[in-house]
């Protein structure tokens, strides 16, 4: 099965996972912080991923997908939205963006006030 490499300034986390399972579900199985405002339907961009590693492997990209990118922060030729792009054959590694890296901390605020009581939130740097 491939395997997909999430890493951020936070996390750096591996999981296999059956072909054409979405990042953002191999994110939850990681347990990766990958934000999802709208629950994985193509409605925000805050699962916005850098591809750095098996972008080809990856379900083709639709023109809604193309469209919700347009409203990210910092896109890239190698951006993706995690909830749309569908692992294939190809281990693959991603970069957890910033916009969702801080999407995922609006989303669990438990986690973020734990990270800065560590002094772990928010990173030095974000990429
Ligand atoms: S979670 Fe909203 S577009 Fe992916």
């Amino acid at each position: 099965m491939p395997r997909v490499h999430f890493m951020s300034p936070m996390q750096d986390l591996t999981v296999e996972v059956a072909p054409g399972t979405s990042l953002l579900d191999a994110a939850e199985e990681a347990h990766a912080q990958v934000g999802h405002s709208c629950g994985g339907v193509c409605a925000c961009s805050t699962c916005h991923v850098w591809v750095k590693k098996g972008l080809d492997s990856l379900s083709e990209q639709d023109d809604l997908e193309m469209d919700r990118l347009d409203l990210a922060f910092d896109v890239r030729a190698t951006s993706r939205l995690g909830c749309q792009a569908k692992v294939g054959d190809e281990d693959v590694e991603v970069w957890i963006t910033e916009e969702s890296l801080k999407a995922y901390m609006d989303e669990n605020p438990d986690e973020r006030k734990a990270l800065e009581a560590e002094g772990k939130w928010p990173p030095a740097k974000f990429s």
